[in-house]
């Protein structure tokens, strides 16, 4: 059957099978504007979003009662699984003890030292989402170097963050199609290069007004982009060599391992940020400095009344609740062994997926970070973020998502991505497989 006809056939299903959520989401347009609470969810492939009822470890089920696997995950944010009973037991612990301050509480250090084991940077402050994290250490590089622009790669994806959502238009600097409101022209704000792309890095670093790059150790965020062979020594010797700041976002790549893609692959870099799955999806974030830049910082900041009158911090960051969260989830969900287990699965899943693209001769392939699997629908694995998103369908996109979804399985929404939590079974995986490979054989 061809995808027009097949999408077709699934939005009747998803229709058909989901009336409490379409109920709920036509009385969703009196509250909500566009009958939703974040913009972009008017984008889930059936037309409409699925109420969720309950989430536990891997699966959630619906308000129609359905019950899924979730390879979603919250886009990382609960790559722990839902509600793992460390993080959960940490909630009912401290909530009742307090929840938001402004002191510090003694998690906090434990939280700092574990994050420096795991990540090797000297000190951390804590932030709630990984968007305000990339905030926060921007303008700290902004002051630090006293540049005005940033550096990102074409394509990134790292928050609601106004200096990154960029992207390059005939050679030009130009604001995302679908930003909405930038403050001004992001050309003021940002260079923009393609990743792996060693001679744009160089040429765009050389002009001397950027403070930062803003990297992922491999883009996530439109598919998965690998760094070629080298890529990251040429990063940080050009950063080094222009003394522009390097801040590694590790929000996704902490699929990779304990200490991201920055412990297992050795990276350097003058600052980090993590946001999303720390606390297991209770907002929290931190932003780390090599123990170079957190000297300079201490020397150059304000240390008096005037230290942090704004732009930096935010009244409930760093509250008790977070830290607590975050100290449980690091000390007993994302550990060492469980990392182990969620790769081992995204192996699985990788092959799976590998073996239904051969078997039916399919022009795609499918990429693997750690516990993360990406599927494209193209050939070659792209190098840059252009090649990527050229090679995006939107068809083929929609309707594998709306086939997997009503086959009890939830995709991350706008790519292909699965991700592989510690409550994930080899049954899951090899349920996706299966789904996958029917909707393969429907579409060969
Ligand atoms: C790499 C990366 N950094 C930062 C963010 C922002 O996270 P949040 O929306 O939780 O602030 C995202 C969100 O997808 C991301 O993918």
């Amino acid at each position: 059957m061809n995808a027009e006809a097949l999408l077709e056939r699934e939005l009747e299903r998803f229709e058909r099978e989901h009336p409490r959520s379409r109920e709920l989401a036509e009385e969703a347009k009196g509250p909500l504007l566009s009958g939703v609470p974040m913009p972009w969810m008017i984008r889930w492939p059936g037309g409409f979003p699925v109420f969720a009822a309950e989430a536990q470890g891997a699966r959630f089920t619906d308000v129609d009662g359905h019950e899924y696997v979730d390879f979603c995950l919250g886009d990382t944010a609960a790559m722990t699984g839902h509600s793992p009973e460390p993080t959960v037991r940490a909630l009912r612990e401290q909530a009742p003890k307090g929840i938001t301050l402004m002191l510090p509480s003694e998690d906090a250090l434990w939280v700092g030292r574990e994050l420096t084991r795991r990540f090797g940077l000297a000190r951390w402050q804590f932030a709630l989402t990984a968007t305000d994290a990339n905030r926060f250490a921007i303008r700290l590089a902004r002051e630090l170097t006293g540049r005005p622009k940033i550096l990102v790669f074409n394509w990134c994806y790292h928050g609601s963050v106004d200096e990154t959502v960029a992207t390059l238009r005939d050679g030009s600097v130009v604001a995302r199609e679908g930003n909405v409101g930038p403050p001004v022209p992001l050309d003021e704000t940002t260079r923009v290069v393609e990743w792996n792309d060693a001679e744009a890095l160089e040429r765009e670093l050389a002009h001397g007004d950027v403070a930062c790059v803003l990297a992922e150790p491999a883009l996530t965020n439109i598919g998965i982009v690998l760094p070629a062979p080298g890529y990251h020594d040429t990063l940080r010797a050009a950063t080094r060599d222009t003394g522009t700041l390097l801040i590694i976002d590790e929000t996704h790549t902490i699929c990779a391992g304990p200490g991201g893609y920055t412990a297992a692959y050795g990276l350097e870099p003058d600052l980090l940020t993590i946001g999303k799955p720390i606390a297991a999806g209770v907002p929290a974030s931190a932003y780390g400095f090599s123990a170079d830049v957190a000297e300079r910082l201490e020397s150059l900041l304000p240390s008096d009344e005037r230290a942090d009158v704004g732009g930096i911090g935010g009244t409930v960051a760093a509250n008790v609740l977070s830290l607590a969260t975050t100290r449980a989830t690091l000390a007993e969900v994302l550990t060492d062994e469980a990392f182990g287990k969620m790769i081992a699965l995204g192996e699985r899943f990788e092959r799976g997926v590998s073996d239904v693209i051969e078997r039916h001769g399919l022009p795609w392939h499918v990429t693997r970070l750690g516990c993360r699997v990406e599927y494209l629908f193209r050939a070659e694995r792209p190098r840059t973020g252009s090649e990527a998103a050229a090679g995006g369908n939107a068809l083929l996109d929609r309707l594998i998502h709306l086939y997997a979804l009503n086959r009890a399985i939830l995709l991350t929404p706008f790519h292909n991505m699965a991700l592989m939590s510690p409550a994930t079974t080899e049954e899951d995986v090899d349920l996706h497989t299966r789904v996958f490979d029917d909707a393969a054989r429907e579409l060969a």
